[in-house]
């Protein structure tokens, strides 16, 4: 079968494009990816393409041009299914309905399913923009980069056109996992693993790392942006070291100074890494109690400290939050990671103590009033893998 993909640039659709076809590829089906950018950076000079006027409806040569590509890869889809292969993974824009009219004629022989990836969360775009410009393609756009890339978008939202009168689709939130609209006129081979494919979230190895001691953990006190103690340098080195032999390319981190700087120590012994700071990973507000000790809480509003005891998980601190106000920011920092860590081996989050259970929890199921007691420490980390055929956690020590 055909699978086409479409949906704006910088929406996931080549990072669906390579799951899809290890997922096949695993249960023994053959697949491939066709995919007219690459034709495009192999037959066209960057210099040309990169820019955005190359992307402009306008520009009639450079329409004509990526029209021929399109066509190219068809041909070359379709021989590949008349040989060995069993599904084809067409990777475009294909945003116009002219376009895709065009690939469900030529494409006749097999059956045929677009896929639309949706995703318009402004800080994954602007993450996700960020790490495209950095690709050799745009290295000599320079500062222009950015906002070459962001007139290219604009010139393929002036055709787009989405999903709706094609005879077989599925409608995905790239960023959630989530099908939003699907339809089949037509028996779609695999169509369930399809499906299954693409609402699984797939963790090859996630590195669930809490922030190394701070002055605040020595003192007690909670919440506050402190700094690491000597002891947590050390240890964050210590991490550096661990994690010297794996591949890292991203760190996910909150927007605190002790897990950024527990994660500069391990990205300063990798040769490529970047460290992104969300603010959904940022530790549970705990509002008026920020920055005091338990023993304070308990001294000074007993009444705080009590009803907390007595139901951990849904209590919310005055001005602050509850274990479960979080749970909704935290799963969407996960879905971000996911996202911007694109089919990377390992995936790294450096958190704080109630966060990293949220998360925990969030591939381990716990009832909710065991979630805020979950054991995380600060000389371990907890190692991830959550497959559709394994699941394994491992608490282990990096000294
Ligand atoms: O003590 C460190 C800390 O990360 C605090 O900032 C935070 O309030 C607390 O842990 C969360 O843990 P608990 O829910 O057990 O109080």
């Amino acid at each position: 079968m055909y699978i086409v993909l479409m949906g704006l640039p910088a929406r996931g659709k080549s990072t669906l494009a390579l799951r899809l076809r290890d997922a096949f590829q695993k249960i023994g089906v053959s697949a491939r990816i066709f995919n007219n950018g690459n034709l495009r950076r192999i037959y066209r000079p960057l210099d040309d393409t990169a820019n955005s006027e190359f992307y402009s409806p306008e520009n009639k040569a450079a329409v004509a041009l990526r029209e021929g590509f399109a066509r190219m890869n068809m041909e070359r889809a379709r021989a590949y299914l008349r040989n060995s292969g069993r599904i084809a993974i067409l990777d475009a824009t294909n945003a116009q309905r002219t376009r895709r009219a065009m690939i469900e004629r030529h494409l006749d022989d097999h059956p045929l399913i677009f896929i639309e990836c949706v995703n318009d969360d402004e800080d994954i775009l602007n993450l996700s923009i960020q790490e495209k410009v950095n690709l050799p393609e745009f290295a000599h756009l320079k500062d222009r980069a950015v906002k070459e890339f962001l007139q290219r978008i604009d010139y393929y939202k002036m055709i787009y056109t989405p999903l709706k009168l094609e005879r077989n689709y599925i409608r995905i939130d790239s960023l959630q996992n989530m099908i939003i609209k699907e339809k089949h006129s037509d028996v779609i081979p695999f169509y369930e693993r399809l499906r299954d494919y693409l609402v699984t979230d797939e963790v090859k190895n996630l590195f669930l790392i809490r922030h190394t001691q701070t002055q605040f953990n020595v003192a007690s006190r909670i919440g506050g942006n402190s700094p690491l103690t000597k002891k947590g340098r050390t240890q964050a080195r210590a991490l550096g070291e661990f994690f010297k032999k794996r591949k890292i390319s991203y760190i996910f981190t909150s927007e605190k100074t002790r897990t950024m700087d527990t994660a500069r120590a391990i990205c300063e012994m990798q040769d490529n890494c970047r460290i992104i700071s969300l603010k959904e990973f940022n530790e549970i507000r705990a509002g008026i109690c920020e920055r005091m000790t338990y023993e304070d809480i308990e001294e000074k509003m007993p009444q705080v400290f009590k009803k907390r005891g007595a139901d951990k998980y849904h209590y919310v601190y005055p001005d602050g939050e509850s274990y479960e106000i979080m749970k909704p920011r935290i799963t969407q920092g996960i879905k971000k990671a996911f996202f911007l860590n694109r089919r990377a081996n390992n995936i790294m989050i450096v958190g704080h103590q109630a966060v990293n259970r949220m998360i925990l929890s969030h591939f381990l199921y716990r009832r909710a009033d065991d979630v805020p007691y979950i054991y995380v420490p600060q000389d371990r980390f907890y190692h991830i893998v959550s497959t559709q055929d394994k699941k394994l956690f491992e608490l282990k020590r990096y000294d």
